[in-house]
């Protein structure tokens, strides 16, 4: 697919205006605003230096840069309407009515857009995601992605790549990454200003493929909002963090230069070390199942022997193994084989969050 630049699909539809409530005594009709509708597509990401902990919860500060590439063949699309009849905000995820939790965090989220625009109604938001949602797959990344864009646009602001970015990031810190294209660098910052993604390669600076393992579809039990706030309690944190800035350039570099041995090298430790925090925080969160274990090493095994491939998890079981195109095709008949192995998401390397 091939997605027209940010810039140009920045165009809110407005629905011509309703007219509604009785002729009043004076016999002039009332006119409501206008519903103001915007939808948007973003991706999620796959990080190669991980997000682990905050220096800010509220804003979503993290302890530490990361890089991640963005997921092409999945995808989040949200439509977003401020309408006058709404007593409250709204959420439909995959056409299922959502309550509790999840849409506090979305009301929190529009609160955002409202106090940075003219907006003050409520809003029906409703997404549809062609994967599985939290289950290790950024589900929240591609999906605030999407709703900072659609919301902002419908709430009549024009917010630059940078500014989307930056508002991504309140609603989940990953998601800032899924608002650029291609390969991600979210710069840590130490403010709400200074803290956005940027762009470091377009999605066709560098053909990867994910390959996407799934161990497991069911919804984790600790989510990453909750997780992120207790990893100051690892006492590996500190390490991780000061030590990150090493990794981030050596990931950096591999990129630029397109060394996937590099980059495989730096990912899998990056991961593993990600991993080992989790793992010691408290309470613990193991995230690998059995089988995740058993896929790494696999991983491992045959990178020893010359295949280009190597994996990396995210808050959850599935194992996403990432590879150059050229050898994707291989690898999967190589996974396939694994015993336990049910499914396999494959997504080429995808571009930035837009209107459509
Ligand atoms: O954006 P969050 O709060 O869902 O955190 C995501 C954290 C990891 O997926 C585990 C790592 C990362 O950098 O994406």
């Amino acid at each position: 697919m091939v997605f027209p630049t940010f810039k140009m699909l920045i165009a809110v539809k407005e629905h011509s205006a309703q007219v509604h409530g009785k002729l009043k005594e004076n016999q002039q009709n009332e006119v409501s605003m206008a519903v103001r509708t915007a939808a948007a597509i973003a991706h999620p990401n796959i990080a190669f230096i991980k997000y682990w902990g905050n220096k800010d919860d509220l804003l979503r500060l993290p302890m530490n840069g990361s890089i991640s590439m963005n997921l092409g063949t999945l995808y989040t699309k949200t439509v977003v309407s401020f309408r006058d009849e709404l007593h409250c905000d709204t959420l439909k995820i995959n056409d299922k009515e959502i309550n509790g939790e999840a849409l506090t965090r979305v009301a929190k989220f529009l609160d955002i857009i409202r106090s940075m625009s003219a907006e003050p109604r409520f809003a029906s938001v409703e997404s549809v995601n062609n994967f599985p949602i939290g289950a290790g797959i950024a589900s929240s990344a591609s999906a605030f992605a999407a709703l900072a864009l659609a919301g902002s646009a419908a709430a009549g602001m024009e917010l630059s790549e940078a500014e989307c970015s930056r508002l991504a990031r309140r609603g989940s810190g990953s998601a800032c990454r899924s608002v650029p294209g291609g390969y991600s660098e979210w710069l840590a910052g130490d403010d709400d200003q200074s803290s956005l993604s940027i762009s470091i390669a377009a999605e066709d600076y560098w053909d990867l493929i994910d390959l996407i393992v799934v161990v497991s579809e069911s919804h984790k039990k600790v989510g990453s909002t909750a997780g992120h706030r207790m990893a100051v309690t690892s006492p590996y944190q500190q390490m991780r963090v000061e030590s990150a800035p090493e990794r981030l350039l050596e990931c950096r570099n591999a990129i630029l230069q397109r060394d996937f041995n590099r980059l495989a090298e730096v990912s899998e430790k990056d991961s593993t070390m990600m991993h080992a925090v989790m793992m010691t925080q408290n309470p613990p969160l193991f995230y690998w199942e059995p089988l995740s274990l058993d896929i790494i090493k696999t991983i491992m095994d045959w990178r020893k022997d010359g295949f280009p491939c190597f994996a990396t998890l995210d808050a959850g079981p599935n194992v996403h193994i990432i590879c150059p195109a050229s050898v994707s095709a291989a690898l999967q008949q190589r996974l396939d084989k694994i015993p336990g192995v049910k499914e396999i998401i494959r997504s080429n390397i995808g571009g930035a969050a837009v209107l459509v």
